[in-house]
């Protein structure tokens, strides 16, 4: 039995003959383009190529004008194959998150924020609700800090900053979510510093009343995504 592991150099300048167009089929490749592409000596590109075509993963025909070199069909499943870890680690083999915390209460900022109208109209526009004047804050248990923490690698909503009342109101983002069925969003101000384990949530629903809630109670919120 063969195990074939590629090397992380030839994969490096397997890629960059990939997105010169080598997949697509034969593309003109000089050692110096490519050893200036990858800050290694045309004489090192000229070893990796020959490595590269040694296990299959290159094709190259040698022409007056210079070499054009194709990638395999073998050569772009270990492109695939480096791809698909990337996926996985950008994206997680789940498409939902759970973060569990408690309801503390906060310093009624929320409810001032939620109730100026350059917020409330994008959240509105951007959620498909306008918020309860007021943010629930939930202060997240060890593990959710964690998960909390790769939710920075998923797709937030932007909310704009504006001028108005005579002062300046920062950007944050939003990322729709559930509890116990209501449509949520976590909201982070994306400029100021926040504290890693606490997270701010806004409904159109006063979620205090509708589910009974008072500090200390443990809250699940569901992050989904396709
Ligand atoms: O900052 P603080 O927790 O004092 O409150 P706030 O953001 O001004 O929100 C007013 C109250 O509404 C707080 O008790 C929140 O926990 C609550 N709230 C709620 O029940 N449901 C929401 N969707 C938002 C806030």
């Amino acid at each position: 039995m063969m195990i074939y592991m590629i090397l992380a150099e030839d994969l490096q300048c397997l890629k960059a003959i990939a997105l010169l167009g080598g997949c697509r089929g034969s593309v003109w490749v000089s050692s110096q383009t490519l050893g200036r592409s990858l800050d290694i000596s045309p004489q090192t590109a000229s070893r990796r190529l020959i490595s590269l075509e040694r296990q299959t993963l290159i094709s190259r025909a040698i022409r007056p004008d210079g070499q054009y070199i194709t990638v395999t069909n073998l050569g772009e499943a270990e492109l695939k194959r480096e791809y698909a870890e990337y996926m996985r680690i950008f994206n997680g083999d789940r498409k939902r998150f759970v973060l569990t915390g408690n309801v503390i209460s906060g310093l009624g900022e929320g409810r001032y924020y939620m109730s100026v109208p350059g917020y409330r109209q994008q959240f509105q526009d951007k959620l498909g609700f306008a918020p309860f004047p007021g943010t629930l804050n939930l202060r997240l248990n060890p593990q959710s800090i964690e998960t909390r923490k790769r939710l920075d690698t998923i797709e937030w909503i932007d909310i704009q900053g504006f001028n108005a009342e005579n002062r300046t109101f920062g950007d944050a983002r939003c990322l729709p979510c559930r509890i116990a069925g209501h449509p949520c969003a976590i909201v982070l101000p994306t400029r100021s510093h926040y504290p890693e384990d606490i997270v701010e949530i806004i409904a159109e629903t006063g979620l205090r009343d509708a589910l009974g809630l008072q500090d200390g109670d443990s809250v699940e919120v569901e992050i989904g995504y396709d």
